[in-house]
């Protein structure tokens, strides 16, 4: 096995797991997304599922941003939760917390950030951090212009995406990515390796929602 200790951590992360990232970009929900042939309502599910899982992920981050040592992973404009809602009440109305449930694979997903948050493993909240956030950074600013332009959007509906907050995206990836470097040189190889195994689950997980969003859709088309 390759040792981790050898590059960046942050190289190593993102190299050691570039295979599952394909394996989520590829799914066919995600995919038709990016294509424009995904609906409003896929949009709309996809939203949904995003507010389950950064319930479980911004509480677990709350630990990153109580230590010095890891506060630059979770800064004040990172938090997604208040645009997730304002979107989802823009998408799907006042109601719209009665009206959205988490597939199978999202409330495993919650379930996983939990279980993590609450052992207080901090490379594992990390990890699912990482995951998260730096592909809202990356993909998810396509994700954002193909389904504003598709169903005409503006700020309402994808705010989520929007990290003005934050300054420049690719300045606060580099910022993330420096993080990424010095905290993996807290760890030993043993933890590292832990570690890309949790974000290779994450990514596992993220694939697994766009199987169940896709199955769940064939279900809905074919009760109608
Ligand atoms: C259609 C869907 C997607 C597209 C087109 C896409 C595209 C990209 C691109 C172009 C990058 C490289 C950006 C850069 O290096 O600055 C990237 C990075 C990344 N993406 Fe995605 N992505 C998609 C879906 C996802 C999903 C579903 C996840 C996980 C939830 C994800 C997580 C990440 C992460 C963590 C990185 C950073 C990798 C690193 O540099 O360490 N992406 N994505």
């Amino acid at each position: 096995m390759e040792e981790t200790g050898e590059k960046p951590f942050s190289v190593t992360l993102r190299e050691g797991s570039w295979s599952d990232h394909s394996d989520s970009e590829g799914a066919t929900f995600m995919e038709d997304i990016m294509r424009g042939i995904g609906s409003r309502q896929d949009y709309i599910d996809l939203v949904a599922q995003h507010y389950f899982m950064y319930e479980a992920l911004e509480e677990a981050a709350m630990q990153l941003a109580a230590d010095p040592a890891t506060a630059a992973f979770h800064p004040a404009g990172i938090v997604r939760m208040p645009a997730l809602e304002a979107d989802l009440a823009a998408l799907i109305g006042a109601d719209w917390r009665e009206r959205i449930a988490p597939v199978p694979a999202t409330a495993d997903y919650a379930a996983r950030i939990r279980e993590i948050a609450a052992e207080g493993w901090i490379a594992g909240i990390v990890a699912h951090h990482y995951t998260r956030y730096l592909g809202d950074l990356s993909g998810g600013q396509m994700i954002a212009k193909r389904v504003a332009r598709q169903h005409g959007l503006s700020a309402e509906g994808i705010a989520f995406y929007d990290f003005a907050g934050l300054g420049a995206p690719t300045d606060f990836k580099n910022a993330y990515r420096a993080a990424l470097d010095a905290f993996g040189a807290t760890l030993d190889e043993s933890e590292r390796q832990r570690m890309l195994d949790e974000v290779r689950t994450a990514y596992g997980f993220n694939t697994a929602v766009f199987v169940d969003l896709g199955k769940a859709k064939a279900a809905k088309a074919a009760a109608a």
